[in-house]
């Protein structure tokens, strides 16, 4: 193996009072340390702005400031600057041989408009960089001899004499400290409200079941994650729901909205990694009369904020980029309709579908790590494409141009086989979003979703090079 060679972001960085930050992102911690002074000020002389437990509340984004710093126009996911195949207005400064060719297959192809800088400096006063916010959000303020992040609350039944309502916590399927901290987080990412939920799917099947009933229509991808057309399938349409499939193209989602109540979109897609052009798609489907729900797992909130773009509700599996270590399953949900959201948290509590309050501190503690994470899988995976896309033995390679997936076909399911028995560093594994790279021949759960020799890949932490060694052996030995 290799030593370490790739740089790091490449951002300007500047030390100052809040200890050395990107250069963007200086004025903006200068800010939230003077509100923190403030906030701590206000405790001890006996104020109320910090919560209880010393929480402090999520700098929430008003709907009014959606028009956050890291948003692209046209509704398409901001690629990083590592990962970024469009010429965008970028100043990270990353290592330019590192780009790649452009994906074969549909692609998240640059528009002609500018793209916006992939972390541009919130101006003073404004809500924190994204970057920022993955560290601090749902943290709780200083309090002098306390962790960072509190420790998780192992409890079934608390303490809670007298009413309900008279204990801030009653019973561990109703509530846990942890779970308001890390649906705090999740909430300042996403920009709305957040209900943390057991897994992904438990996540999705919330809101399928909360917002669908016998007469409706429910429009979902046959393309996308399988598990939520087969629960549609085995448990709503049985129960007098209407399920129309689409392909993952803005065309076809649009026409099937007519007359549906729920529109179902992944983009980009798991496993063929279609990219939709999701704000204009989203407001077809809502002219339409639909719900929109857009499953965010692959782009994450630090590439694409669906619910800035329109969207009525985000979902994601948690399970993996946001906690990135592979050692837990976990999912949420979030809207900016507070009676919505609080309708799913009413679901959480009766079906039971709560994490264990280990997961959720594992996943918080994770979280902070997302975009440096996010740009070395990314800086992985650009690697990865730009050598596959350029070999003649390889049909169909595939990268959206941010996050860590990259998808390629090898013409058969022996090639597929040979090739995953052969890798070394790369692990025959499901999932993605984890800091080992793993592959999988995807068409072995036999969804039919794409050919018997498509390889999903997901670009891990390690030195890009030395991903990108083991896997054109691979290809080599099994050509
Ligand atoms: C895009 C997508 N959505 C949802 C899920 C379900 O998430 P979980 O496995 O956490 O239940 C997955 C899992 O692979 C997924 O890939």
């Amino acid at each position: 193996m290799s030593d370490e060679q790739d740089e790091p972001t490449g951002d300007a960085w500047v030390k100052g009072e809040a200890g050395v930050l990107p250069k963007g992102l200086a004025a903006a911690a200068r800010a939230r340390l003077d509100q923190q002074r403030e906030r701590i000020a206000a405790a001890r002389g006996g104020g109320n702005a910090a919560t209880p437990d010393g929480d402090r509340p999520a700098p929430r984004r008003s709907p009014d400031e959606a028009s956050a710093p890291d948003r692209v126009p046209s509704g398409r996911p901001r690629p990083s600057s590592a990962a970024s195949a469009a010429p965008t207005s970028s100043t990270g400064g990353r290592d330019a041989e590192a780009r790649p060719a452009p994906a074969r297959a549909r692609r998240a192809e640059p528009d002609a408009r500018p793209q916006a800088d992939p972390e541009p400096a919130p101006a003073q006063g404004d809500v924190l960089g994204l970057a920022t916010q993955v560290v601090t959000a749902g943290i709780a303020a200083p309090v002098q001899g306390e962790p960072f992040l509190r420790g998780p609350v192992f409890a079934g039944p608390y303490h809670a004499a007298g009413d309900v309502g008279d204990a801030p916590h009653l019973y561990g399927r109703m509530s846990n400290p942890g779970f308001e901290r890390y649906e705090q987080a999740l909430a300042t990412l996403d920009g709305g409200r957040s209900v943390v939920f057991a897994s992904g799917m438990a996540a999705a099947t919330a809101v399928l079941q909360t917002l669908l009933g016998p007469g409706d229509l429910l429009v979902a991808p046959n393309d996308g994650y399988p598990g939520v057309l087969q629960y549609a399938r085995e448990h709503l349409a049985t129960r007098g729901v209407g399920v129309r499939t689409v392909p993952t193209t803005d065309e076809a989602i649009r026409r099937a909205a007519k007359g549906a109540a729920l529109v179902w979109i992944e983009t980009p897609a798991n496993p063929g990694l279609q990219v939709l052009e999701l704000g204009a798609t989203i407001a077809a489907c809502q002219e339409a009369g639909a719900r929109v729900v857009v499953d965010n797992t692959l782009a994450t909130p630090l590439r694409q904020r669906p619910l800035d773009l329109g969207a009525d509700l985000v979902v994601s599996s948690d399970s993996k980029h946001l906690t990135g270590h592979s050692d837990l399953i976990l999912g949420h949900v979030s809207g900016t309709d507070a009676d919505l959201v609080e309708q799913l948290r009413r679901w959480r509590t009766l079906a039971g579908a709560v994490p264990g309050p280990f997961e959720i501190w594992l996943a918080h503690r994770s979280l902070g790590t997302l975009d440096v994470r996010l740009r070395r899988q990314e800086a992985v995976a650009v690697a990865v494409h730009g050598t596959l896309a350029a070999r003649e033995d390889l049909e169909d390679v595939r990268y959206p141009g941010f996050s860590s997936v990259v998808g390629f076909d090898l013409g058969s399911m022996a090639r597929a086989k040979r090739f995953l028995a052969t890798l070394e560093l790369v692990a025959e594994a499901t999932s993605f979003g984890g800091m080992h790279s793993t592959a999988e021949r995807r068409d072995r759960f036999g969804d039919g979703q794409v050919g018997p020799g498509y390889i999903r890949f997901s670009a891990g932490l390690e030195t890009p090079g030395d991903v990108v060694a083991d896997l054109v052996r691979a290809l080599d030995a099994t050509g």
